[in-house]
């Protein structure tokens, strides 16, 4: 069977290029910039390669009774719009994806918004998003003959390749700035078998010595640059448009780090509305930490068209990222759907996430900036209440059980970043208690902390 329908088109040339002749580091030969997956056969209107709509709804939809791995996975259940593989029986699937949509009801009305949801990539086989991503592109590494796949990563990325090459029988070489990754994701990597490298450098030093070695030895390159991460990545817009029965939502946050996953949804936002699956793209917004902000400074200075790099500091470690790749992907992601790009402090950021937390929904300090984002642009009076919003919320909560613990203990911030904030902090903080162990000691503990 060959299911390969695909061809590379440079971001920034339009340089296109067969598949195979990528370059081991995925950048366009002419000016450098990099390639997106394009499917020609689409664009011939009544092509026998061009999907149709009506057909494909009910198609995968029907797949979610199927048994078959290729049908359970959230992401090869919409193979028909991401024909990239030699064949699809060679796909190595963890069953990623189909994460659940949920309704965020006690945030939605202190913020005065009647549909708020949380998109949950955490609930992923390895606990972040990265997963759908990467089912695409190892099995790529796999279909090519590939022994060894790499990444350099802030943790997430390194956690899912190495799960997906142990799957496939291949070998993972993760590179990750020492001391800067949250342990959950290192453990991962160790568990799953990755020869795993601190390096001393932060994340964007790290993707330097990867792509020097990816130019030198024959090792597949797994980091966002490889553009079929994308194609995976792209899913979770099909299935929040499924969700809401191929309507769309109003208003779509992501965080932004290295901008792959905001790239990548407005890509299969874009590609769904070409095809006639949906009549509209939401506004995409991308959120970032204050200190870590590339591309809001691009949009402040340039309106998104040039990016200086920065020394990227924040405590969500997943997205400390100063020269982030996708950059010019997102920025057009933002500006073909009337999104914004703005950033938050740690200080928005700790006290999102314990929002989140007692709604029932934890997830890692980079996923909150979503909802910290939302309550800005809600103050600006750039979300109407009447708008359907969803958060993308990228990582599990164990990911980074330290930050939690820390927020919680009253460690986590110090008293410049807490000054004016001392309250809604103290309200949101739940500290574990050394309680004598007797009932009535306990059941004085429970009504003290009462409310
Ligand atoms: N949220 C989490 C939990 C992440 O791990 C990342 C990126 C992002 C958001 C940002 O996504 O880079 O596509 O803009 N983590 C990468 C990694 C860089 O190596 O795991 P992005």
């Amino acid at each position: 069977m060959n299911d390969n329908l695909h061809q590379l088109r440079c971001f920034g040339c339009g340089e296109r290029i067969s598949g195979s002749d990528a370059r081991p580091d995925f950048r366009c030969a002419q000016c450098g910039d990099l390639f997106e997956v394009e499917y020609p056969g689409w664009s011939q209107r009544k092509g026998p390669d061009r999907p149709n709509p009506g057909a494909l709804k009910w198609l995968w939809r029907e797949r979610r009774c199927s048994s078959e791995s290729l049908d359970q996975s959230g992401v090869w259940r919409f193979r028909e719009l991401l024909p990239i593989l030699d064949s699809f029986g060679n796909a190595v699937t963890l069953r990623e994806g189909n994460t659940p949509l949920y309704r965020l009801t006690r945030t939605a009305k202190a913020l005065g918004i009647d549909q708020l949801f949380a998109k949950h990539q955490g609930m992923n086989p390895t606990g972040s998003f990265k997963d759908t991503g990467m089912t695409a592109a190892l099995t790529v590494a796999k279909e090519r003959g590939f022994e060894w796949v790499a990444c350099a990563s802030t943790g997430n990325t390194s956690a899912a390749m190495a799960a997906y090459a142990a799957r496939a029988g291949l070998r993972s070489l993760v590179l990750i700035p020492e001391g800067k990754i949250a342990w959950g994701k290192l453990s991962q990597a160790m568990d799953y078998g990755a020869v795993t490298c601190q390096l001393k450098t932060d994340f964007d030093g790290c993707v330097k010595v990867l792509t020097e070695i990816v130019n030198r030895e024959r090792i597949y390159l797994l980091n966002s640059v490889n553009p079929y991460r994308l194609e995976g990545q792209k899913t979770p817009a099909f299935e929040i448009a499924e969700a809401f029965d191929w309507t769309v939502p109003d208003h779509l946050i992501v965080p932004g780090g290295n901008l792959a996953n905001s790239s990548a949804l407005g890509k299969g936002f874009r590609e769904m509305r070409e095809l006639g699956l949906v009549s509209r793209m939401p506004r995409i917004s991308v959120i970032q930490a204050e200190g870590a902000n590339p591309l809001v400074r691009s949009f402040a200075n340039s309106q998104g068209t040039a990016l200086e790099p920065v020394e990227a500091h924040t405590r969500a470690t997943a997205i400390r990222i100063g020269n982030p790749a996708s950059w010019r992907k997102a920025a057009r992601a933002i500006q073909d759907t009337g999104g914004w790009c703005l950033d938050v402090t740690e200080t928005e950021i700790a006290i999102a996430k314990a929002e989140l937390g007692a709604e029932g929904l934890g997830c890692e300090p980079a996923s909150a900036t979503t909802l910290a984002g939302l309550k800005k642009l809600r103050a600006e009076g750039k979300v109407g209440s009447g708008e359907t919003v969803v958060l993308v919320l990228t990582g599990h909560t164990l990911k980074d059980a330290d930050y939690t613990i820390d927020f919680h203990r009253g460690t986590l911030l110090n008293e410049q970043e807490t000054a004016g904030h001392k309250t809604e902090i103290e309200a949101l903080r739940r500290n574990a208690m050394a309680v004598e162990a007797t009932p009535a000691a306990v059941l004085a503990a429970m009504k003290g902390s009462a409310g």
